[in-house]
């Protein structure tokens, strides 16, 4: 018998396109960031890759740069492809481009994934460091990030945590080596893993786009085993559980009205 209550169906917030998603999402980010200062002098966040969060980075710089605190942020990243860290495929050269070289986040706090090692070596250093610096709820337990920030695939994955993989399945295993997934691109990766997910006291998924609108209206039934759709393992303990979706993104859903 779970002692915690798990989240299961997320909030919905709509915006009529990207630029509108990507506004609404930076407030509600600093909104928890805000709070998380307040409370601990300290915002543990963890990026998500891809394309779909670029334009929330950019807000984040256009609209907060000189609001936040950004001394006080410390950043992981929520999955890295195994490539330089200046090579374009990297999240980490995305997140720099974007954010983190426009904000004053002290060097020291951006947790770059060591891509140079293998990939099973490369997960379990990040790991490593990850529990050094985020402290878990329960001792023994998950790195509780503030908010983890995730994007979602066509088939239904996140971070890098791809349909029908072991890592699905892992309980003591925070960070894992996830092989190339079918999207591109087809590189060795390293991922959370959903128990540190499930342990955020914030988890807000970004989804823009008429290509995740199948994948939306499956998810957002909640009807399929996470093996075959990950994004259905995302079930916070406790944290708050949001998505920010362009009209495009929630055309096949019934109850898209603004929020
Ligand atoms: C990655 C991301 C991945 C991404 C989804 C959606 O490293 O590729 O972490 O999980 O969020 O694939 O990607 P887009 O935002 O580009 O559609």
């Amino acid at each position: 018998m779970e002692s915690t209550k798990r989240i299961d169906a997320p909030r919905l917030f709509f915006a009529a396109d990207a630029e509108e998603l990507a506004k609404r999402a930076a407030s509600r980010v600093v909104e928890i960031a805000q709070r998380a200062i307040a409370a601990r002098s300290r915002f543990v966040l963890a990026l998500a890759g891809g394309s779909t969060p670029e334009l929330l980075y950019r807000m984040l710089v256009e609209r907060y740069r000189d609001v936040l605190d950004w001394r006080r942020v410390e950043v992981f990243f929520g999955d890295e492809r195994l490539v330089a860290l200046d090579d374009p495929r990297s999240n980490f050269a995305m997140a720099q481009r974007t954010l983190l070289r426009h904000v004053a986040i002290p060097e020291s706090r951006v947790h770059a994934v060591p891509v140079t090692l293998p990939p099973e070596q490369a997960a379990a250093q990040y790991e490593q460091s990850m529990l050094a610096t985020v402290p878990p709820v329960v001792a023994g337990g998950p790195p509780a990030f503030d908010l983890i920030l995730l994007g979602i695939g066509s088939d239904g994955h996140v971070a890098s945590l791809f349909p029908g993989a072991p890592t699905l399945d892992a309980v003591r295993q925070y960070v894992a080596a996830a092989a190339p997934g079918v999207l591109p691109p087809p590189v060795d990766r390293i991922t959370v893993t959903l128990p540190v997910v499930n342990a955020a006291g914030a988890v807000i998924v970004l989804v823009a786009g008429e290509s995740k609108s199948e994948v939306v209206a499956r998810a957002l039934q909640r009807s399929e085993d996470p093996h075959m759709l990950p994004i259905c393992g995302v079930r916070p303990i406790d944290g708050d559980y949001e998505w920010f979706l362009d009209q495009a993104a929630a055309k096949r859903l019934s109850t898209n009205t603004e929020k």
